[in-house]
């Protein structure tokens, strides 16, 4: 018969070896989203199609090959998870999920479903993958990671869910087909319900501690900054140089997500919604770049060339277009953007320092207070 006190001291020699490991907060990570969180699902789903997301320099930072993410390095969940002693979250389709957790990003993704576009006669090419499909795999899964009711119900309590960041691409594609802002606008209430209703889902299904991304600052990604170039300073805020348009709609949708997730708040007493304010932690950054030694916080480090370095007919990765004109910056952890849309690593753990500083609502630090603040020191890169 085992000696009781075996677990005790297994749970200390753990200790000693990994402080981390031993103050585990959470078990697992269920992650959603797009690409910001993205650890491989939408380069999976390209099977042998080529996409520049898994050419070089994708990766090159981190785990010195393209790994699907859209980073040179790691994203915030990856920095999460470290945070938290957890290992780094699998991508859904690679099919290497386990109780540990899974990860259901897919880059390209939106909130609401492709036949909502259809309908404004929006086309959203890249991808086909929505949130409700994200939701229809972990109903998949589910089953597969715990066997009875009640240690289900163990799993879903004991687990963190990121829900998000996601909606972005919902803006994103609208606005860059030329739609105007306001008819955007107009469906913020809708993409506010697909978040609504995931998170009520999980919640039903026994999560207790989720949290959940607002959106990010999209008035300072080089990508906007390059297709709506305007010859009016005042379309630009004075402090960081980004478009007020697109700042302020992120703001529109985080204020609507605020409201909507305060009233699954008083429904769902038991359940921890943590409020992750992306848009804040960013907006600190491109106000004082310096603090985290980033020097040209709106040009992207990899791209085609322009004012902001992202040229839409030759973006990162593009091997075509990269015997040509793309190219990448010699040191990624000065810039904040990678490829005109998504952050560096360098940035990426900017952002993870100031949501685990003050940008969390209810503080993920109070939550849990054995999280580590040092993240992402003593953790050495894959050879
Ligand atoms: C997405 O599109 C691909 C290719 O057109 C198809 O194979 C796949 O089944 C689609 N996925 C979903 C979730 O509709
Ligand atoms: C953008 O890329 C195209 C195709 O490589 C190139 O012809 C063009 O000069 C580039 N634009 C800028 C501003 O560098």
């Amino acid at each position: 018969m085992a000696s009781p006190l075996l677990p005790l001291f297994l749970f200390l020699a753990a200790a000693a070896a990994n402080p981390a490991a031993a103050a585990a907060c959470f078990s697992s990570i269920f992650s959603f989203g797009d690409s910001i969180s993205d650890t491989g699902n939408y380069l999976i789903s390209c099977g042998a199609t080529p996409d520049p997301v898994g050419h070089p320099p994708y990766g090159e930072t981190f785990f010195h090959r393209p790994t699907g993410r859209c980073s040179d390095g790691r994203l915030i969940v990856d920095f999460l998870a470290q945070a938290l002693g957890l290992p780094l979250v699998p991508p859904y389709l690679s099919g290497e999920t386990s109780p540990e957790g899974a990860n259901f990003a897919v880059a390209g993704c939106t909130a609401l479903d492709n036949e909502f576009f259809r309908s404004l006669g929006l086309e959203i090419s890249g991808s086909n993958y929505s949130l409700g499909v994200q939701m229809e795999w972990f109903r998949q899964l589910l089953p597969s990671i715990c066997s009875s009711y009640s240690e289900c119900r163990n799993l879903m309590a004991n687990s963190l869910f990121l829900v998000g960041e996601i909606g972005g691409n919902d803006y994103c594609h609208s606005l860059l087909q030329g739609r105007a802002v306001e008819e955007v606008k107009a469906f913020v209430p809708d993409v506010i319900s697909a978040i609504s209703s995931a998170i009520t889902e999980l919640i039903r299904l026994g999560a207790r501690t989720l949290v959940v991304p607002g959106g990010v600052t999209l008035g300072c990604l080089p990508i906007f900054l390059d297709h709506f170039r305007s010859n009016d300073a005042g379309d630009y805020e004075p402090e960081t140089g980004c478009l007020k348009f697109l700042n302020r709609f992120s703001e529109h949708h985080n204020e609507m997500l605020l409201h909507e997730l305060n009233q699954i708040r008083q429904e769902n007493p038991d359940a921890t919604i943590i409020y992750a304010d992306y848009y804040n932690a960013m907006v600190a950054i491109f106000r004082n770049p310096q603090r985290y030694g980033f020097r040209s916080p709106l040009l992207a480090c990899c791209g085609g060339g322009g004012e902001y370095n992202y040229n839409a007919s030759a973006v990162c990765g593009d091997e075509a277009a990269a015997a040509g004109t793309v190219t990448a910056c010699r040191d990624p952890a000065e810039h904040v953007n990678w490829d005109g849309v998504h952050f560096t690593e360098a940035g990426y753990r900017a952002v993870t320092s100031e949501l685990l500083g003050r940008w969390t609502e209810p503080s993920v630090a109070q939550i849990c207070p054995q999280i580590d603040a040092n993240f992402s020191q003593g953790i050495h890169a894959p050879i």
